[in-house]
């Protein structure tokens, strides 16, 4: 139901957001397609012969302007202003780098650490940055550190944090919208974010589990009730639900899959 620029729409796998320390700075490694580097005329500063903590050691100079560098197979030294989040994994696109990236973009969620400290029984933990809010459950989301997805990168986002991680769900019962605005005003997002239920049928959305989205959790937008096949601008189909913080009354709506926004990740 709302409108904002085309990004991609390409399926992407995240898996492992782990840290590490490469000398004085703290990142996490990314998979990166040739792809990425070509879009949104990206900067690209290439120094020659270099190791990885050597490479890391530049990026200290002007970290803000350049979180995310490489070193190629050729031992080159790239430093870019993109911004991939910790997690970041576009290995199954036509045209992934063989090279060594890293982001030090925050937060840089330690997976294997986390998970150790659950026992390595990844349910009914809840690791930071995670939170788990009253009504609404082990969430997390950040408008400050994640750029904006479409829905299909998103969820790939969602589940590479964690084994059991999804976008949001709330199978067979009513969102605490109270609750949940609560909290993504909170966590500064004031735009509209993607949760994880899709169309199954004309009109028809579910979970991941399968079971319906309750009608009760569907808000409008002024008086056009969702959902209402339709995205912003007017076209079709809009496939995908999100918490319509923009122009709706803070309930479910649908909205084109492909469009980049934020999302609320889930630990169920
Ligand atoms: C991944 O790589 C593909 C192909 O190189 C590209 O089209 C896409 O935009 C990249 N990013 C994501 C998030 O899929
Ligand atoms: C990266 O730098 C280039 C050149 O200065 C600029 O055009 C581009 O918008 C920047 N991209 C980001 C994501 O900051
Ligand atoms: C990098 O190496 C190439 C080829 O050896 C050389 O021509 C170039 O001047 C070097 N660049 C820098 C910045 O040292
Ligand atoms: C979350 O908090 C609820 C109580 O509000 C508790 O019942 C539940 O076990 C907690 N879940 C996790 C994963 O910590």
């Amino acid at each position: 139901m709302k409108m904002l620029t085309y990004l991609a729409s390409c399926l992407m796998a995240a898996s492992g957001a782990g840290a590490l320390m490469l000398g004085a700075l703290k990142a996490s490694r990314i998979t990166v397609g040739a792809f990425d580097f070509n879009y949104n005329g990206l900067q690209v500063t290439k120094y020659n012969k270099s190791t990885t903590v050597q490479c890391a050691t530049r990026v200290l100079a002007n970290v803000n302007a350049t979180p995310v560098f490489c070193v190629t197979s050729a031992q080159e030294c790239w430093l870019t202003n993109a911004t991939f989040p910790a997690g970041y994994d576009n290995s199954s696109a036509a045209g992934a780098l063989p090279h060594k990236c890293y982001t030090t973009i925050k937060p840089l969620f330690d997976k294997a650490a986390a998970l150790a400290a659950c026992g390595g029984n990844p349910s009914g933990c809840c690791p930071a940055p995670f939170e788990n809010v009253t009504n609404v459950g082990c969430v997390f989301t950040s408008f400050w550190f994640f750029p904006m997805l479409p829905f299909d990168v998103a969820r790939a986002f969602c589940k590479g944090m964690w084994p059991t991680g999804d976008l949001y769900s709330r199978p067979g019962g009513t969102i605490d919208f109270t609750a949940l605005n609560t909290y993504l005003d909170r966590m500064g997002v004031v735009l509209d974010v993607w949760v994880g239920a899709t169309m199954v049928g004309v009109g028809q959305f579910a979970w991941p589990d399968g079971s319906a989205v309750g009608s009760s959790n569907y808000g409008s937008v002024l008086i056009v009730p969702q959902p209402d096949l339709t995205g912003f601008p007017a076209g079709g189909p809009a496939g995908c639900l999100l918490v319509m913080r923009t122009y709706g009354n803070q309930k479910l709506g649908d909205d084109y899959c492909i469009k980049p926004v934020n999302y609320l990740c889930h630990i169920p």
